[in-house]
């Protein structure tokens, strides 16, 4: 039996960040919606549950941590025509524990194979299963039957059987946004928590990762850590099975092939391009993460700096780094590193009239974004492991004129997808300093080529589909279960 998409009357939303801010004005405290590429897969999905904007019966409900502007006396309302959200507020030694701690200290570094860097703090996991708790609080309070839940990402392992536990009838999505290691990084936490944390995830119906390698990453722990039967992808239990399946995440293609296209755009285009004298750019942006690999790329650059002297005084490097996570130590490590590799690399080869390398910390609005999209040669996108990387997808989206060059890491999901890409290892120098010459001399041809194959590619798997195609994995559920009782 197939279930119908409508009979899903609600979308409830939990992630451990809210689509909103609030941002001071003159006329007081005002509440902004973000764009980013969640709020438009979940938009999309609400429309083909067969919800109407507007329609207050049916506006998507939000549960995200609330930070302190939205307790004060005079925060707006948490609510506009689409969203309702619901801000969970906790104690702060909660909060830092929950998400300094065990989120940004223990499973990001490890689940991007960084061991070292994770501490392994028992206080801290104690605060990540009661800030758990107190999403499930806000959340089910909420609950009505014919909601779908979709919780996301890593902040929140535990919450889908918490969800589970309290509300047994629910219907639960989950999708991981980082990559799902082997086992034997897994196996690095202690047995209780990586219990814990997999029965957690095996709460809901549908677990969704970015690529097969996480979704059999993900198996091989199952059945390690709790022996579970697995048929295909489906986890057996004894009362329900979980589909288990790969949702590439990816963007609005729309927006950014047209948004290349406005004259904004294209005027700040030029703009650069004159204060760049012309130069040929290569162009990166990433949020500081030690796990970009922004100090191997300049390592690169520096290598074929070193070895191509010709192109002395013809390329400028424009490299952003978007400030993050910078109370955490390895981050404030990883920003010094990158600045003292920036001096001195432009201090070695730069002149009087070139500096090789143009870094920024700080972020970049939306149409000095597109417009560095549009006006780089190369773009240099080369993570040492990322579980997806959308920089590299919205470059090639922008490329309405096909020209331009993607250099890109093989340790980004995305590498799998993009296979026209300039596949690179981000850790070797000499190969992404042939890359970057190989980029720089590529006959515009040969550029268009390999952009149509990516364009055509993108088009089709864009964000949109990563949500259509996660809802309708939740019609094989009842088939999934009748087969089950036949089996
Ligand atoms: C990654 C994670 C998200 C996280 C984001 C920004 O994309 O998958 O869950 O929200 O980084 O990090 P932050 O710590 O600022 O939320």
């Amino acid at each position: 039996m197939k279930i119908s998409k409508s009979s899903y009357k609600r979308l409830l939303i939990v992630s451990y960040r809210l689509p909103f801010t609030i941002q001071q004005t003159d006329d007081g405290p005002e509440l902004k919606q973000n764009s980013g590429g969640l709020v438009s897969a979940v938009l999309s999905m609400a429309e083909q549950m067969g919800q109407n904007q507007g329609d207050e019966s049916t506006k998507i409900h939000w549960v995200g941590h609330g930070d302190a502007s939205m307790q004060q006396d005079n925060a707006p309302a948490l609510e506009n025509e689409t969203f309702i959200a619901h801000p969970v507020f906790m104690d702060e030694a909660v909060h830092k524990g929950f998400y300094e701690g065990f989120s940004n200290d223990l499973i990001w570094p490890l689940f991007h194979y960084f061991p070292s860097y994770a501490s392994f703090n028992e206080a801290d996991f104690q605060h990540y299963q009661q800030a758990n708790k107190r999403f499930l609080d806000e959340l089910t309070a909420l609950i009505q039957p014919g909601d779908l839940i979709w919780i996301h990402d890593f902040q929140l392992m535990l919450l889908p059987e918490m969800v589970r536990q309290a509300v047994p009838d629910a219907t639960i999505g989950y999708f991981f946004h980082i990559p799902f290691p082997t086992y034997e990084i897994v196996k690095l936490l202690p047995r209780s928590w990586r219990q814990l944390l997999i029965k957690g995830l095996l709460g809901s119906d549908v677990v969704g990762f970015h690529t097969n390698d996480y979704v059999q990453h993900f198996l091989g722990s199952v059945s390690e850590v709790l022996a579970l039967p697995i048929i295909e992808q489906r986890v057996v239990l004894p009362d329900r099975s979980v589909i288990v399946k790969d949702f590439p995440i990816s963007i609005d293609f729309n927006k950014f092939n047209t948004s290349g296209q406005d004259t904004t755009v294209a005027n700040t285009r030029q703009h650069y391009q004159n204060l760049l004298r012309q130069n040929k750019i290569i162009f990166s942006v990433d949020r500081l993460d030690y796990t970009k690999g922004i100090t191997y790329r300049l390592l690169g650059y520096e290598r074929f700096l070193e070895q191509n002297p010709d192109w002395h005084d013809k390329v400028t490097f424009v490299i952003t780094v978007v400030p993050s996570r910078d109370t955490i130590p390895q981050y404030q490590e990883i920003k010094r590193e990158i600045e003292e590799a920036v001096g001195r690399i432009n201090g070695l080869f730069g002149t009087i009239g070139w500096r090789p390398i143009v870094y920024s910390y700080n972020s970049l609005s939306f149409p000095e974004l597109m417009a560095l999209y549009t006006a780089c040669d190369v773009a240099l996108i080369t993570p040492v492991r990322d579980g997806m990387n959308l920089v590299c997808k919205e470059f090639v989206a922008s490329r309405y004129d096909n020209r331009g060059v993607l250099i890109l890491s093989e340790l980004a999901g995305a590498a799998q997808e993009l296979p026209e890409a300039l596949i690179i290892n981000p850790t070797d120098k000499q190969e992404v300093a042939d890359a970057i010459k190989q980029a720089l001399l590529m006959p515009a041809a040969e550029q268009e080529e390999r952009l149509i194959k990516m364009r055509n590619h993108l088009q089709n798997h864009n964000v949109f589909r990563w949500s259509s195609d996660f809802l309708t994995a939740f019609d094989n559920l009842k088939t999934t279960h009748s087969t089950l009782e036949t089996d």
